[in-house]
């Protein structure tokens, strides 16, 4: 494939280069098994700079069995690609369990909340997978996401406008507080029709629940997120079971499904649906503004194109899902004995897609280093996944980070990522990744 060469610009600045790593970026790798033992997939040194250990596990060992979780690390867009496309054989039941097993008292602090998860989209393989999803990719079509962009382009230009104000002012702002994290929640609530709750609450739950479920949280940092994610399926509960939502939003939509049999949802798996798309629509996508925002400014040239330049921050948006895209990796589970990449797999086993190393699989992206806007197969990335599960807010993230994109450009042309602050905190859980500061000042 070839890259039109005014769309090629140089490898964009990563969120932050990691101080030292196990082996320079771009490097020879000798000796790849012993090297892959030192992988740690929560490590800082993965976390800040995964490509070159994606790289060596495509290269190397593109099925590989991780120690340190237990899982099935699949590399290769091939074999990514195929296990999303298999359901039968690739079981999606594993995708919400906690990486990291919780001791007897969070469970406890959860039990008391009433907590529970049963199957309702994306850990669930059963026959009342495909109504319910059709419930909740109603809300997120082409048409409503077209419908909601006014609504997204007047959030983005109001909080837009109080940073400026903080910048007029002589100060620094940071975008991923103040704008990133705050919009996608903001569209959210209003496209879902969810209402007497403070955004700053249903983002500090949502968040929570990442890194309870998909982080490495010492016992003490568990009890805490417990406790939160605890509140926060409390007040889901209470909303879904207390019949006051109103008939057109995503609550009212649930209660009126009835199942495969007829029979309507149990509350639990309404909320279990509820609990997951508001987790789902809403880090994630803010995490994705916040690369794509890093990006596009760490790059020469880039910020002053991206207002107007037709088509551009489309572009630029689909490259930073393909290269570094906010959910990195998603799980599976083998229903049988099956063989994928040479590697001969018992039932039971966990797999860990890798969907970042699939977006830079060079069988498939020449170049995959590149950040190139234009990139004719750029959509051949499997940041939303594929297949059954395949995420049904993809048109809605698209669309915000293109938004967000836009507006930023606009409201602050003047401003650049704040000098020295090239190594931001990163958002390393197991399935998710994303500078947590974009701080930019005025020139
Ligand atoms: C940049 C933002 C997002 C990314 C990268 C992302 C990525 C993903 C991925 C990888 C999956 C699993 C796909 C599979 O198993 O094949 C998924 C599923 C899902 N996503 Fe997203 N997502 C994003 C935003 C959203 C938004 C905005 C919503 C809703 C408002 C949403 C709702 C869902 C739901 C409900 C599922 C489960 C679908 C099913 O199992 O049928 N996601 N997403």
């Amino acid at each position: 494939m070839i890259i039109p060469a005014a769309d090629v610009p140089t490898p964009g600045m990563p969120p932050g280069p990691a101080a030292s790593h196990a082996f320079a970026p771009g490097t020879a790798l000798p000796g790849a098994p012993g090297l892959l033992d030192l992988l740690d997939v929560f490590g800082d040194d993965f976390v800040r700079t995964p490509h070159p250990w994606l790289d060596l596990l495509r290269a190397s060992t593109p099925v590989h069995h991780d120690p340190g979780t237990g899982l099935w690390l699949v590399s290769r867009h091939r074999d990514v690609r195929r296990v999303l496309l298999d359901p039968d054989v690739f079981l999606p039941d594993n995708a919400q369990d906690a990486v990291t097993s919780l001791p007897v008292a969070a469970l406890r602090v959860l039990a008391r909340a009433g907590f529970q998860l049963p199957p309702a989209l994306a850990n669930n393989g059963t026959d009342s997978h495909p109504g319910l999803r059709q419930v909740v990719a109603r809300f997120l079509g082409p048409r409503r996401v077209a419908a909601a962009l006014p609504t997204m382009e007047y959030i983005a230009d109001e909080l837009l406008q109080a940073a400026r104000a903080r910048l007029d002012a002589g100060g620094t702002c940071d975008l991923f507080a103040s704008f990133a994290q705050v919009l996608p929640c903001r569209v959210l609530m209003n496209l879902l029709g969810i209402e007497g709750i403070e955004p700053a609450t249903l983002i500090r739950w949502s968040d929570a629940a990442l890194e309870l479920f998909w982080g490495r949280p010492t016992v003490r940092r568990q009890m805490e997120l417990a406790g939160l994610v605890g509140e926060f399926h409390t007040w889901l509960s209470a909303t879904v079971q207390s019949g006051t939502a109103a008939p057109d939003s995503l609550i009212g939509a649930l209660a009126r499904h009835r199942l495969p049999g007829g029979e309507r949802l149990h509350p639990q798996t309404a909320t279990s649906a509820c609990f997951f798309v508001f987790i789902a629509g809403q880090s994630t996508t803010g995490q994705l503004i916040a690369t794509v925002l890093r990006w596009a400014l760490a790059e020469q040239g880039m910020w002053p194109r991206m207002a107007h330049e037709p088509g551009l921050a489309q572009g630029w948006t689909e490259e930073v899902l393909r290269r570094e895209p906010p959910v990195t990796t998603w799980r599976r589970v083998t229903a049988q004995p099956v063989e994928l990449g040479g590697v001969e797999l018992p039932a039971g086993a966990p797999l860990l897609l890798a969907l970042m190393g699939a977006g830079s699989d060079p069988e498939v992206f020449a170049e995959p280093e590149r950040m190139c806007p234009h990139r004719p197969n750029a959509r051949r990335h499997l940041a939303f996944g594929t297949g059954s599960h395949r995420c049904p807010g993809a048109t809605l993230a698209r669309a915000e980070a293109v938004v967000a994109l836009r507006a930023a450009a606009r409201v602050l042309p003047q401003v650049r990522l704040t000098a020295g602050d090239t190594d931001p905190p990163m958002l390393g859980l197991l399935s998710f990744r994303a500078p947590l500061r974009v701080m930019v000042t005025a020139q």
